[in-house]
């Protein structure tokens, strides 16, 4: 079993949105105490809201983490974040091969497994992003695109924390989720990929996850929680999320 945290996890990817004032109101927002002990809750911040939102979030028994970082670290990377920086900033995980970062910044599987490495040195839990284009889907080539995203993991010993997220690229912020089928025969090859590769970790689901839907794509054969995006960014509809995750779940 890797030794990252086995519970249900429902993560908050607020990607390039939240200012400070926003934010603290959002944590205000949030309940005491508000899963359940076998939800875990976290969110996932821009940078510059992790130091302020790191000891706020932790009273509510809510982990931080961020959305991206360097390998190095330290040194002459301007504008970059090392995973240490990170750490120190309060976070537990971090969000590496998201699909955006994959797509717009041209993140390749070779520097994902370098950040993969340096998130572990310094004790972060990464949250790999894996998922397939629409096309790709169409074309039946959705296990080949995902195998290919988890052969990095070939030779990674099993005791890393490790928690992997399927995002279907096509389902990310346009509203449209996988349907219940997709979602189970697709963990279902997702875990059957990182049982040869000799890892046992949550995956989660991610891609237009919302209140309405939350409870079927969480109660779902190998849904381990939800990566969850635009819905995550009122504390509200987060709330609910993370209440259908623990009757999913319960
Ligand atoms: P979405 O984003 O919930 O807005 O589709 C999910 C993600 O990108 O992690």
């Amino acid at each position: 079993m890797s030794s990252g945290d086995t519970r249900c996890l429902v993560a908050g990817n607020w990607k390039m949105n939240g200012l400070l004032d926003e934010a603290m109101s959002y944590v205000n927002e949030l309940r005491e105490n508000p899963a359940p002990e076998y939800v875990e809750v976290a969110i996932m911040p821009p940078y510059t809201l992790l130091h302020p939102m790191n000891k706020p979030l932790s009273d509510k028994d809510v982990r931080l983490g961020a959305q991206s970082m360097y390998f190095e670290e330290k040194g002459a990377f301007t504008g970059s974040i090392a995973p240490m920086m990170l750490r120190d900033a309060g976070c537990h995980y971090v969000i590496l091969g998201h699909s955006e970062r994959r797509d717009i910044i041209h993140e390749s599987n070779a520097l994902i497994l370098k950040k993969l490495h340096a998130s572990w040195r310094v004790g972060l839990e990464p949250i790999l992003c894996i998922g397939e284009h629409l096309e790709e889907r169409e074309a039946g080539k959705t296990n080949d695109v995902l195998k290919d995203q988890l052969s990095i993991l070939e030779g990674i010993e099993g005791n890393k924390a490790l928690t992997v997220a399927y995002e279907p690229v096509w389902a990310i912020g346009t509203g449209v989720t996988a349907s219940p089928e997709q979602v189970v025969e697709t963990h279902a090859f997702v875990h059957e990929e990182l049982t040869r590769l000799g890892l046992d970790c949550r995956v989660l689901y991610g891609g237009s996850v919302n209140p309405g839907n939350a409870r079927a794509l969480m109660g779902s054969e190998g849904v381990e929680g939800a990566l969850v995006g635009g819905a995550s960014l009122k504390a509200d509809s987060f709330m609910q999320i993370v209440e259908a995750a623990a009757n999913a779940v319960s």
